[in-house]
């Protein structure tokens, strides 16, 4: 039921291809590529060359995670390159209806990503139009920062939403996601879990990648 999506953000990135294997044979059900611009965020990172150079050494789902301006103008490029999920900030979006009929016209999965403060009225309106809805527990831009409890009742009240409305659109979070944070996230009735830090920064990847989706099913 739970979901892990290893973000390679904190992976060794000179050996890009074996971090993505190891975490595949680990159980990871998704690899998270996040993308930053060095405009929406204060970081720059990686474009579709990384997605398709990882494209055929996985047979698990790519997880694109766009914090940049603009998104429309690249879209196309990692659709192509090949994500299966292409997600895009709803801070980012001045046309965001456009946009998730753009990337669901590539045959890709779309998703809307909400910041920590950005309430969820602002995606009212198009939830029958996604598949995943992904909270920012963290503010966008590094690996490795705290996770924001206050995050958790939005995660909750999107959930109570989705099942009133009969809906079938995954909750991803993403950022500070460890064993701990996982519960009452995974409670809240969240089912797709990014974990960075918590994994490519631990000895034991799979230990550590096997810890955190149990403490989610708990
Ligand atoms: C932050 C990124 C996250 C990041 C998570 O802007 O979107 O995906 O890699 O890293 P951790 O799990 O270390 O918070
Ligand atoms: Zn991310």
């Amino acid at each position: 039921m739970i979901k892990i999506a290893p973000s390679i953000l904190s992976a060794n990135f000179a050996k890009l291809g074996e971090e993505v294997k190891e975490v595949e044979a680990a159980g990871a059900e998704l690899i998270h590529i996040d993308v930053m611009d060095g405009h929406f965020v204060p970081n720059i990172t990686m474009g579709p060359i990384v997605v398709e150079a990882l494209r055929p050494i996985t047979t698990l789902p790519l997880d694109v995670h766009l914090m940049i301006e603009n998104p429309d103008a690249y879209i196309e490029q990692f659709a192509k390159a090949g994500a299966d999920y292409i997600t895009v900030h709803v801070e980012a979006c001045r046309h965001l209806h456009r946009t998730i009929q753009l990337i669901r016209s590539f045959g890709v999965k779309p998703g809307v990503v909400l910041n920590p403060h950005t309430p969820i009225e602002s995606i009212q309106h198009i939830l029958e139009d996604v598949d995943l809805v992904l909270f920012m527990t963290v503010n966008p831009g590094f690996g490795g920062q705290k996770f924001i409890s206050s995050v958790v009742p939005k995660v909750e009240a999107l959930s109570n939403i989705i099942k009133e409305r009969g809906l079938n659109i995954d909750i991803e979070i993403d950022g500070g996601i460890n064993e701990e944070t996982i519960v009452p996230c995974a409670k809240a009735g969240a089912t797709i879990f990014v974990a960075g830090s918590a994994i490519y920064n631990q000895a034991d990847r799979a230990n550590a990648l096997q810890r955190i989706k149990a403490a989610g099913e708990a």
